[in-house]
């Protein structure tokens, strides 16, 4: 990603817990949301989101490469580190390999296989499903070389940023990033517990094996991001600082990778830390209307309502108090969504065409994570809106063709392997007026702004470039609404854009 615009707004609100309980609010909007908008063909959607993770692979790639015009990258990360860091994806349009945002993208892609596999399976789209989650989790699986080590990062946002070249060409710094004891970072260690604990889960029944190592490394990471607090950008430094430095802290990643772990292992330690911190780690304490790489708090309280709604009548009292103060947190989030939230100003902004609205820079990657949450703007996104356009690029008649993406911008290196330095990317490719030569099938750009306009250009990173973690949310919610629509039997000849 190209850089941080200003720091996220956080707001510490205690917000009342609405009357209004949840588990009807999120059936009704799972429910009705294909009744007759958009043209949406969630599972023609769902297929192309699981290209982009492809497009977005680092490392060798294997015989059954989809995505055809990427070639094999960062084959020797880590080598002058003595480790091996090859593979794992690529964060954005760049070639830097950011651990917190890449472990967010898993934990996102495993919930949407825990919660709606079988729409997945449905689909046909299963075993690329598990692909795009074991590229990832393969890497943490090298990264975390001992109980306390784990590689969070290979490259740097700042030589990466100068150059315009594909990752087969890269030339810039392949500077590999630990955290350990002595430099703690506990929002990363943290999150990649919670994407390996949510990953165990999705392995469990196909490949146990695999499962069992992921869970090993889940708890370890845990057990090192609990032990040795620290914030990991201060930790890594400069190096991702300017790109993903951590805002609102790791106390929700502590709390969030805590959970997976009790969804993962059944084990009532996990949970009683859930319970026990709940005040101190500011769980129950703040009300969040973003979710995000770097926010969970949201994930956090709605998987907390999750718990409370299948096992509440089990529960302890005094657990089940607490779990309740998680619901009432998770309730502010949707209805601030919702527009829900009265007259106080913590409703989520809208544009005139109704697309939530939380800031300029990359505001898809909210709108994806509200979405999987509470599972409506879909067919926004898909092309019901002013411009007409579809925001995930290749799916319907018209979307971004200028994608802020290094490889995606150039000719593929399979087409044409003569080298591209540095500064000459930038020349013949960046400044280029032509659309791209690569569709970027799948990727969920930045979006539109607040008045629900757009720009095409590559130079408009804040609205053409776009994320892993963008993506990852929709593969559950496109699986999930695919499947309701099959469901109700909707045909492509029976549905129009509602929005004209
Ligand atoms: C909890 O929130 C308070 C108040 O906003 C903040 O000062 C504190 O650092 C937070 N605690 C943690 C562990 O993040």
């Amino acid at each position: 990603m190209e850089g941080e615009e200003d720091g996220r707004r956080i707001s510490k609100k205690h917000v009342a817990g609405f009357a209004i309980p949840l588990v009807p609010l999120i059936l009704i909007l799972l429910g009705f949301p294909t009744a007759s908008r958009g043209e949406s063909d969630y599972r023609g959607a769902l297929s192309k989101s699981l290209l982009y993770f492809e497009a977005q692979r680092s490392g060798r790639l294997p015989h059954d490469q989809r995505v055809a015009w990427r070639g094999n990258s960062g084959l020797t990360d880590g080598l002058e580190q003595g480790v091996d860091l090859v593979g794992g994806y690529y964060d954005a349009g760049d070639n830097i390999k950011f651990g917190l945002p890449m472990a967010f993208t898993i934990t996102m892609l495993s919930w949407s296989l825990v919660e709606y596999r079988d729409g997945v399976a449905a689909a046909g789209e299963l075993k690329h499903a598990l692909e795009a989650i074991k590229w990832g989790t393969d890497y943490f699986i090298k990264a975390h070389t001992r109980p306390n080590v784990f590689w969070a990062q290979v490259g740097d946002g700042d030589t990466d940023h100068y150059c315009w070249q594909r990752p087969e060409d890269m030339t810039t710094s392949r500077q590999a990033y630990k955290i350990d004891a002595e430099h703690p970072g506990s929002e990363v260690a943290g999150e990649t517990a919670a994407a390996m604990a949510a990953a165990s889960m999705v392995f469990q029944g196909i490949n146990p094996h695999y499962s069992h190592v992921l869970l090993h490394h889940a708890q370890e990471l845990f057990a090192f991001g609990d032990e040795h607090r620290g914030k990991y950008d201060d930790s890594i430094g400069v190096a991702v600082k300017s790109y993903y430095p951590s805002v609102s802290g790791y106390a929700d990643e502590l709390l969030w990778a805590a959970l997976w772990l009790h969804r993962a292992t059944g084990r009532e330690e996990y949970l009683d830390y859930v319970i026990r911190n709940a005040d101190d780690l500011n769980g129950t304490t703040w009300a969040i209307s973003e979710f995000s790489w770097d926010i969970k708090y949201a994930g956090l309280q709605i998987l907390a309502s999750k718990l409370l709604m299948e096992k509440g009548k089990d529960l302890q009292a005094e657990k089940k108090t607490v779990l309740e103060q998680y619901r009432s947190k998770a309730e502010h989030y949707l209805c601030s969504c919702l527009n829900m939230n009265g007259e106080d100003g913590a409703n989520v902004h809208r544009t005139p065409a109704g697309l939530l609205f939380v800031r300029h820079w990359n505001n898809m990657q909210y709108v994806a994570g509200a979405v999987f949450l509470l599972t409506s703007q879909v067919d926004y996104i898909l092309g019901a809106n002013p411009a007409g356009l579809s925001y995930l690029v290749g799916h319907g008649a018209r979307y971004p063709t200028r994608v802020h993406h290094r490889a995606a911008s150039s000719v593929s290196y399979k087409a044409d392997k003569s080298f591209v330095g540095c500064a000459q990317g930038y020349d013949r490719w960046y400044c280029r007026r032509g659309e791209n030569p690569n569709v970027l099938v799948g990727a969920l750009v930045g979006g539109p702004d607040d008045m629900d306009e757009f720009s095409d250009a590559r130079g408009n990173h804040m609205q053409t470039e776009a994320c892993t973690y963008n993506t990852a949310p929709m593969v559950g919610v496109f699986a999930k609404l695919g499947e309701l629509e099959g469901r109700h039997g909707r045909t492509q000849q029976q549905k129009t854009s509602s929005y004209k």
